[in-house]
């Protein structure tokens, strides 16, 4: 929902504004650079390492939690955050990793307090925030909330934090928040780079680690300078719940894998797994393309009536641990055959690669082949294959090439481990 967004760049005046933010962006890079050599660093398998990004030393791996967006949209209030925190432990999705319980647009009272403070609304948080909190808290769970770099937020039934960074930034860490998604309506004229830049250095200074989630639907380039500011990034505009929506989002972001490391993700919006709009072998494929993306793992869906089948596919361990892999290497496509089939390849720690094969056609079956030159594995290298959706390795080994048939509007997923001939 994003009423008031405007064509970025309609006029003379937006051209200099885009001039400015251009020469902005080429500081803060600059900047950026200057203070590099003071971020933590990531070993790698074999040696060298990768930089992490915004170095306030959270998430090296892609963020995982679960967020009231995409299923509840405004119709939130603490009961049904403090049950989906329940929930979370209780299928084990916490356990598998979902640790954050996002509170999205619409938690905030109208307007400001006399003294300028946000508040939470008193209709459906009578209890505030930090209470919520101290209960996200008590369950092992880390709570998250949201603003935006506007005067209003984008559902406009709540102030956003232009102008009050510092402030907001402050409350957000007296209350305990321990995650900031940041959106991009009701903005001024001011560019991208410099208003989420405001919020990035007042959520520094407020004494607490925040998670900085920008979510700028990926304006002006915003991997490129993301990392700079925040831990993720929007690439996208908003998910849709059906198979080409979903798509085009992974495709979109795809664009910029190289962008994406440790402590600085791509994020292509959150997931839709277990919302209805899409078919069992077809969040089979969003989760699988999310895994080997690197992107953000945030579940969309009601948890607290959670299918067998949703909570198969959102707690595979196996396809977890591709997004989770340590070495924080976002997989992208790396061949087309034809419009429908595609090969998916990312690098993993120990010398493993993620393979996806694709199969984006609506009604035939098709064989795809993962070359080895095409996924980045020498030539005589011999591979043993698991299909992580299978929980099987295959029989045999491979060398020079992995081929399996794939349904329509289905997937594969290999991790293939280099083994001695
Ligand atoms: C924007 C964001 C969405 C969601 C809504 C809330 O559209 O991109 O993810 O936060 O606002 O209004």
């Amino acid at each position: 929902m994003a009423p008031e967004i405007q064509s970025l760049f309609p006029s003379t005046t937006a051209v200099l504004l885009l001039l400015g933010a251009c020469l902005s962006a080429a500081a803060v890079a600059a900047l950026g650079a200057a203070d590099d050599a003071s971020r933590p660093a990531v070993p790698l398998p074999g040696g060298g390492a990768r930089r992490v990004l915004f170095a306030n030393g959270l998430r090296l791996t892609p963020q995982m939690g679960w967020n009231s967006w995409n299923h509840f949209q405004c119709d939130i209030n603490e009961a049904v955050v403090r049950r989906t925190a329940d929930a979370l432990v209780a299928t084990g999705l916490a356990k598998a990793g979902y640790k954050y319980v996002n509170l999205d647009d619409c938690w905030a009272d109208y307007q400001r307090t006399k003294e300028g403070y946000m508040i939470a609304n008193p209709k459906t948080f009578p209890s505030g925030i930090k209470a919520l909190a101290d209960y996200v808290h008590s369950k092992g769970l880390k709570l998250g909330i949201y603003s935006s770099a506007g005067t209003r937020t984008c559902s406009n039934r709540m102030p956003g934090s232009l102008g009050h960074e510092d402030k907001d930034a402050k409350t957000f860490a007296s209350w305990g928040v321990d995650y900031l998604k940041y959106d991009n309506c009701y903005r001024d004229g001011t560019p991208e780079t410099v208003r989420f830049g405001r919020m990035s250095r007042a959520l520094k200074n407020s004494g607490r680690p925040i998670f900085y989630s920008l979510c700028e639907w990926g304006y002006m380039e915003v991997p490129k300078w993301g990392g700079m500011y925040g831990n993720s990034w929007r690439t996208t505009g908003d998910i849709i719940d059906t198979w080409s929506g979903m798509l085009d989002n992974i495709d979109r972001n795809d664009a910029y894998a190289r962008y994406a490391k440790p402590g600085g993700w791509n994020d292509p919006d959150m997931l839709e797994v277990g919302n209805g709009g899409m078919a069992y072998n077809e969040y089979v494929v969003h989760f699988s393309l999310w895994a080997i993306a690197k992107a953000p793992l945030v579940i969309g869906c009601d948890v607290t009536r959670v299918s067998k089948e949703t909570l198969g596919i959102l707690s595979n361990a196996e396809v977890i641990a591709i997004n989770q892999d340590r070495m924080g290497v976002q997989g992208n496509k790396v061949k087309k055959y034809g419009n429908d089939l595609e090969v998916w390849a990312g690098q993993l720690s120990r010398h493993r690669k993620a393979v996806l094969l694709l199969n984006r056609g609506a009604t035939r079956s098709a064989s795809i082949t993962a070359a080895w030159p095409d996924v980045g594995i020498r030539r005589g290298v011999t591979v043993e294959a698991r299909d992580v959706w299978k929980h099987e390795t295959l029989p045999g080994r491979f060398t020079g090439s992995l081929t399996a048939v794939v349904g329509p509007h289905s997937c594969k997923l290999f991790v293939l481990t280099p083994v001695p001939r």
